[in-house]
């Protein structure tokens, strides 16, 4: 397609929520409308249209200490390899140079395909796992976990200030803070089920022990994006009934600026990293 018969990139507003949640929901993604909002208000949505139709976003959301988290990278089947997404993406990292972010994303593996020629580089491994039936209801653990705590730990780990990206998460009706021997996870609703992450504590033994406190209590499948190399933590989870989906590899574009002093268990998901 000549570059001048190609669609136009548009900034897309809190209306389009349903739209993107389209998108999500023809990959099979576990995002919500909720979660749509997030990227809507409190980031910088890149779409095109083709008619009417929303085909294809990406999505920039600004983190704390000059970093952003790219996501929502979603091509409909429909309109794929046209380089739409390497468009979107390129829309994407051209905002963060402008603000001087440095961009993170977790990829899927075809989406590495995308990200890597763009010049990103991998950084850690995750994988996504599953438990289609938690043994619940039983008595709820402890949820004695302020949200404090939860940001605290999490800012730890991953070196970001998310105190508004959690405070919306816990916000909502079905969230809870969860916590046990000195481990601590929210839990959160999505399309199709429940959002185990982000998992902080001391050891596997603790996270393990706070993931079955939590399966116990649930009665919806759950998921949970575990970090590849917490191995005992994976070696765990799937010898208790949980089955890894599918990679994500982690991303990084510009020079890293943050380390964190922790590794984390399971993440906020590859959308917020
Ligand atoms: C991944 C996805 C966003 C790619 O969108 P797209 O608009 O088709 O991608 P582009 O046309 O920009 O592709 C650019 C290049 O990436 C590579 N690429 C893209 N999709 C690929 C795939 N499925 N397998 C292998 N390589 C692929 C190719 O080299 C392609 O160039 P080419 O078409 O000239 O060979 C789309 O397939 C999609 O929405 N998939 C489901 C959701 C998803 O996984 N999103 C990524 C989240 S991290």
């Amino acid at each position: 397609m000549a570059v001048t018969d190609a669609p136009p990139l548009l900034k897309l507003g809190i209306e389009d929520a349903i739209a993107g949640l389209a998108l999500s929901t023809e990959a099979h993604w576990n995002q919500t409308e909720d979660d749509w909002r997030i990227f809507l208000r409190d980031g910088i949505v890149f779409g095109i249209r083709d008619g009417m139709r929303l085909v294809a976003t990406a999505a920039l959301l600004p983190y704390s200490g000059n970093n952003a988290w790219i996501s929502m990278v979603l091509v409909s089947a429909t309109h794929r390899r046209r380089g739409y997404a390497t468009r979107l993406v390129d829309a994407c990292l051209e905002t963060a140079r402008r603000n001087g972010l440095t961009s993170w994303l977790d990829a899927t593996p075809d989406g590495a395909a995308v990200y890597g020629p763009l010049g990103f580089t991998p950084t850690l491994q995750l994988r996504r796992l599953k438990l289609a039936r938690p043994a619940g209801p039983a008595a709820p653990p402890s949820s004695s976990a302020t949200l404090d705590a939860l940001r605290a730990r999490d800012q730890r780990a991953t070196g970001f200030d998310r105190t508004a990206l959690l405070e919306a998460f816990a916000q909502r009706p079905g969230s809870r803070i969860v916590a046990e021997n000195g481990a601590i996870a929210l839990v959160r609703d999505g399309r199709t089920a429940r959002h185990v992450g982000p998992l902080l504590a001391d050891d596997a033994a603790a996270a393990l022990g706070l993931v079955d406190a939590i399966v116990r209590s649930e009665t919806s499948p759950l998921l949970l994006d575990a970090i590849a190399s917490q191995g005992a933590f994976l070696d765990g989870l799937t010898a208790s009934g949980w089955t890894i989906e599918r990679p994500f590899q982690r991303m990084r574009f510009g020079p890293a600026t943050v380390t964190g002093e922790d590794m984390p268990f399971a993440v906020a998901g590859p959308e917020f990293g």
